[in-house]
This record gives C-alpha cells, sequence and structure tokens, in this order.
C-alpha cells in the first residue's frame, strides 16, 4: 500500500486495499473528503461527491444556535463544500395560521406552549417542511444542509433520523449547544430583541414574551440521551458553554469530525485581527510572481511605518480595555485589573513578509514565521511575469484565465487556489482559537483566502479581490459576523489613513 492510499484509508471499518482497488470504489466508502485537493487518476464512476451530511441543530432559544449555524456555513462554504440554513423559525413566520385566543399569531410565547394542541402540531409540520425543503436541496447538488431548529425533543430528533434514513447515503450530525453561562444568555437574549420576531415591539414586552417563551421549551425540553445513543445510534456533539466543555458520540467521517473541530475551537472574546501584504518587493516593481525578492526601498518604507502604525493600535486597544474596565469596576468588590492582550505578528517565511516584520519590537510582539503563510506557489511559472507564463505557456494561461479557483500551477510544488484555502485552513483554526490581537503579513492569493473565510466572499470572487499591496485590514470578530475597517498607506506623508 502507497502512503497515499493508506492515506485515503482512514476510516476505521475499511479493510486493507491496493491503489487500484482505492479508485475504483465508490467514493464515499473513503472518508478523506476535500473539494479540489483529492487527484484521480481514473474518473470516479460515482460521480465523486461523498456522502450528504444534515446537521441537525439542538437546544433551548437564546443558546447560541444561530451564531454556531451562522460561523459553520461560513467555514465549510469557504472549505468549498455547497452548504445552505434551513431556519424553522422563517418558515414559521410565513405560515398561515387559524388565530384564536390560545394561538394569537406564530411569535407570542403562547404560540409556543406544549400544551397547545394546536401550534403544537403546526410546529412540527413546519419543522418537517423545513427538512424536505433541506433534503430536496441536498438531491439536487448541496453538500450540507443545516436544520436550524430547537429539536428539542427525542420524537423530534427521531423523525428527523427516520426521515433522513430513507435517503440514500444521508448521515446526520446532531449539534447541541448548551449553555448556563449567565452573561452569555443575557446577552444571547438581548441580541433575540433585534430579530424578525421582535424588533417592532416594546423591548421591555418583547423580553418578557420571549423569556416565557424559553420557559415553555423548558417544560419538554430532553437533551441528547443514552437512550438515543443506544437505541438510534446518532452521530452527535454536545458545545457546552461556547465549547468551554464538549461531549462527542459516535463521530464518523471527514466532514462531521472537521465540523467539531472547528466547533470546538470557537470563542467570543473581542479582539483584533490586522491583515496585509508585504511591503512591495523588487519582483514586485518588474511583475515578476513567486520567487523570493526583498523589498524595494519604498516597501522598506512602509514596513517601518507598519510597525508603527500597529504599536500605537496595541495601545489604544489597551487603553479602550482598561477604560472598560474602569467602567465596570465602579462596585465595592473591585474587580482585578485585566492582563494586556498578547500581539501576536505572524509572516511566511518568504523574505518580502519577514523583512516587513523587521521593525516590530520582539519584547513587544510575539513574532513568528509561517511557511502556511506562503503564497501560492506556481510551479513552473515561478519567477515569470504573466506576460512571459502567457507567451510559453498559452494553454496554461488560459486554462487559469477560465478557471483560476480549480487551476493547479504544473510543476513540481505547483498550487491551486484550493490548495493554498487547504493549507491555510489549520491557520484559520488558530486564528478562532485564540485570544490574542495579531498581525498577519502575508501575499495576495493568502490575504485574499483569509478575507475571503472572515468577510463570507462568494467563491467565484475570491480568486479576483482586490487587494492592493500597501494596504491593512482589521477585522473584528463579533457575534453577527465580522467587522471590517480599512487602512491605506500614504507614502508621501508616510503614515496610514482610515478608507473604510
Ligand atoms: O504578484 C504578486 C503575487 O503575490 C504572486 O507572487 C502570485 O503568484 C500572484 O500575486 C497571485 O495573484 P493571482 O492569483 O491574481 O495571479
Amino acid at each position: 500500500m502507497t502512503s497515499f492510499s493508506r492515506y485515503l484509508s482512514i476510516d476505521s471499518d475499511d479493510e486493507e486495499t491496493d491503489d487500484i482497488e482505492v479508485f475504483q470504489r465508490p467514493y464515499h466508502r473513503y472518508s478523506l473528503d476535500l473539494p479540489g485537493i483529492v487527484t484521480r487518476e481514473k474518473p470516479s464512476q460515482t460521480g465523486g461527491v461523498g456522502p450528504k451530511l444534515v446537521v441537525a441543530m439542538v437546544g433551548l432559544p437564546a443558546r447560541g444556535k444561530s451564531y454556531i449555524v451562522k460561523k459553520l456555513k461560513r467555514y465549510l462554504t469557504w472549505l468549498q463544500y455547497e452548504t445552505k440554513v434551513f431556519n424553522v423559525g422563517n418558515l414559521r413566520r410565513n405560515t398561515q395560521l387559524i388565530k384564536n385566543e390560545l394561538t394569537p399569531n406564530n411569535h407570542s410565547h403562547l404560540f409556543f406552549d406544549p400544551d397547545n394542541e394546536y401550534a403544537k402540531k403546526v410546529r412540527e409540520q413546519v419543522a418537517m417542511d423545513c427538512l424536505d425543503e433541506l433534503i430536496d436541496w441536498l438531491k439536487r447538488g448541496g453538500r450540507v444542509g443545516i436544520h436550524d431548529a430547537t429539536n428539542s425533543t427525542a420524537a423530534r430528533r427521531k423523525k428527523i433520523l427516520e426521515r433522513c434514513q430513507r435517503e440514500h447515503s444521508f448521515k446526520v450530525l446532531f449539534i447541541e449547544s448548551i449553555c448556563n453561562d449567565e452573561e452569555v444568555l443575557e446577552s444571547n437574549m438581548r441580541l433575540k430583541l433585534l430579530g424578525p420576531d421582535y424588533k417592532n415591539m416594546d423591548p421591555e414586552e418583547a423580553l418578557k414574551d420571549f423569556r416565557k417563551r424559553v420557559t415553555n421549551y423548558e417544560k419538554v425540553y430532553e437533551t441528547i440521551n443514552e437512550e438515543e445513543e443506544e437505541k438510534n445510534n446518532v452521530q452527535y456533539c454536545k458545545l457546552i458553554n461556547v465549547g468551554k466543555k464538549i461531549i462527542a458520540h459516535n463521530i464518523k467521517g471527514y466532514l462531521s469530525s472537521q465540523c467539531i473541530f472547528y466547533l470546538m475551537n470557537l470563542n467570543l472574546v473581542e479582539r483584533q485581527i490586522w491583515l496585509t501584504r508585504h511591503g512591495e518587493s523588487t519582483d514586485n516593481v518588474i511583475g515578476r510572481i513567486g520567487g523570493d525578492a526583498p523589498l524595494s526601498k519604498s516597501g522598506r518604507k512602509y514596513g517601518a511605518c507598519l510597525s508603527r502604525f500597529i504599536y500605537t493600535q496595541k495601545k489604544l486597544f489597551r487603553q479602550k480595555q482598561l477604560e472598560k474596565y474602569r467602567g465596570f469596576s465602579g462596585s465595592s468588590t473591585p474587580l482585578p485589573e485585566p492582563p494586556e492582550r498578547n500581539f501576536l505578528v505572524w509572516t511566511s517565511i518568504l523574505k518580502r513578509t519577514v523583512e516587513t516584520a523587521e521593525n516590530f519590537d520582539p519584547k513587544e510582539f510575539d513574532i513568528m514565521h509561517i511557511r502556511f503563510l506562503n503564497e501560492i506557489y506556481a510551479g513552473l511559472c515561478e519567477e515569470m511575469t504573466y506576460q512571459e507564463i502567457e507567451k510559453s505557456y498559452p494553454e496554461e494561461y488560459n486554462a487559469r484565465k477560465n478557471n483560476k479557483l480549480y487551476y493547479r500551477y504544473p510543476g513540481m510544488g505547483g498550487e491551486s487556489y484550493l490548495d493554498v484555502i487547504h493549507r491555510v485552513n489549520p491557520l484559520i483554526i488558530e486564528l478562532e482559537r485564540m485570544t490574542d490581537n495579531i498581525m498577519v503579513i502575508t501575499h495576495r492569493v493568502v490575504l485574499r483566502i483569509l478575507l475571503a473565510y472572515f468577510l463570507d466572499v462568494e467563491k467565484e470572487k475570491v480568486p479576483n479581490m482586490d487587494v492592493p499591496l500597501h494596504t491593512i485590514y482589521c477585522l473584528q470578530p463579533k457575534p453577527y459576523g465580522t467587522e471590517l475597517t480599512k487602512w491605506k498607506y500614504d507614502d508621501d506623508q508616510d503614515c496610514f489613513s482610515q478608507i473604510e
């Protein structure tokens, strides 16, 4: 067995096999499932698509399910799995009701009373209709469908499993969010008031009604239990207090384990992620791609100004952190002053990023050089200009122009955008996991890919995003998405100004 086929056979129940069999067997038997990465010598006989995954959320309202769902969708889409969220709440809001005193509308707490038989029937129907829509979409080519609902009883979950089992090669992963951290719950409840059920109501009334809704759910809520493990052999993960504690059961397959690994690493801490390309290099000046050229004079000037600018931003962040702390600590028992957040600087291992970081003071910043941040490797085309590539390899030039995302440069080590996405994946996990502030100094393709993840850029747009030299992007992850500010370097004034 070659090392490659061994790598493909990481599913525990796969027996030993030789290379030929690896390519002839139905693809879904194998766990490794990376869009655009696994190169086949023979075309797949099964259409080449792995199993479909239904992710069904579980949990009481205000447990951060929608936050998890949004992030998971963004991550999977970025990894190039077609992913779509099916929100039961949206369907419920569009459902016509026979209204009466017990069921005045489809968002009051009365509608969620488990003793309200009519409303209960409607809610069950809406949840299953939403699942049908999801299944339909998966059959039409989707890969991961996320059922965003409370799915808070064992009976409901059984129905979901039974419905999905009627489909060939559909896997179900339940993700249950449990939260008893009062601070997080309170802020989730307040966020809920901005949502479609409550946005036109008096906030106090809305909060009262929402709390009653939660109480109604609590009356019947059952966490995923041992009986479901034994009888239904469910695949599930419980995330307790935003991933502080994780319980996983029966996790099978690459995609499910990727989801769980990702969710394990999320945190809600306020921080800043600064991104930029290296300063201008001598190759940039003459239009050569790849290589390992040093900075030009203008590039060195950019690097020096960048370190001064980020040092000021670091101090500003600390100042704000202390102001916030002082605002909170006016109480009788003052809290201890929070320590200053670490500030990391990551670069690739290529000269142009290392030199850009040269002026950062190692006493103030933790500086690391990481190969995963290197520019796309252009194989045979390294150190050529685009005009030279067009002249020497016209077919390659056009192939790339026609499908830049999937196109892999020819020659040993040549990469595609998809290859770079998967190379950068561990860094995304690390960026999600850590609570430090960070400055990432990298290259055009890697910067596009990092921005695409944080800003949820459509895959067709990623390879052509405009990311000029001498521009800084500041990302601040928030519960509802990522806040972006952009800064441009002015070479004449030798300073940055905010442009967005
Ligand atoms: O020109 C700078 C550069 O970073 C090259 O090293 C790299 O090959 C290129 O940009 C990537 O941009 P694109 O994918 O648009 O060709």
